[in-house]
């Protein structure tokens, strides 16, 4: 998606190895139509594919989800990182290890709002090493619902994330494909 390329040369900062600062137009800002446009996108790449719900994972998801699915006319579903004491009975979880922050979380659905007839669209922010796609995928199949697909913003082709899961059989969209950072500029 050549806008969201643009803005990523133009707004995004490279940071270290292997991460990618967007917190002007994505992560702490949100640049709405460009969020408008991210959905326009993705829900033309997946109008053919027979989604009955968006999942997101909670917090950076949200914004370009919320556009995704109106787009698409189905509900959205936020999961959430939860703390495992607040486990209660009706809900699916799963736990989600994070490489690149180091940490875990629970993973938490609450069973009324996925049915085995739900063919869902992930979609998210990041796609690194897909340990949070994984787990939403974990969690949707639980229920025995079935996964349309997952559209990420921005994927840094360099780390697993996209192979593993298309091995898996998950049909991955990717508005920016990152190939790699060298001398830390962008290359996609
Ligand atoms: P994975 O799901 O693909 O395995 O990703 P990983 O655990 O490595 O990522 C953990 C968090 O870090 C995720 O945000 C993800 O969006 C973010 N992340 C990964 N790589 C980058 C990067 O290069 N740049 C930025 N800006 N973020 C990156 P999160 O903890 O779920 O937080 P939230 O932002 O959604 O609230
Ligand atoms: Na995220
Ligand atoms: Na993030």
């Amino acid at each position: 998606m050549k806008l969201l390329e643009d803005k990523i040369l133009q707004e995004g900062n490279v940071l270290g190895e292997d991460i990618l600062k967007v917190d002007g137009f994505i992560n702490h800002q949100v640049d709405i139509s460009l969020m408008e446009e991210i959905g326009r996108d993705m829900a033309e790449h997946f109008k053919d594919a027979g989604v009955t719900k968006v999942f997101t994972i909670e917090s950076s998801g949200i914004a370009p989800s919320v556009f995704t699915a109106k787009e698409l006319g189905v509900p959205l579903v936020i999961l959430k990182k939860q703390n495992p004491k607040t486990l209660r009975t009706e809900v699916w979880q799963t736990e989600v290890v994070s490489y690149t922050k180091n940490t875990s979380y629970q993973l938490t659905l609450a069973k009324n709002y996925i049915s085995d007839s739900d063919h869902i669209l992930i979609i998210d922010d990041f796609l690194a090493n897909g340990e949070a796609a994984t787990g939403a995928i974990r969690l949707i199949r639980k229920a025995h619902a079935t996964v349309a697909g997952l559209g990420v913003l921005i994927e840094k082709a360099f780390q697993p994330g996209h192979e593993k899961l298309e091995s898996q059989g998950i049909h991955v969209y990717a508005q920016a494909s990152i190939k790699a950072f060298e001398n830390g500029k962008v290359v996609f």
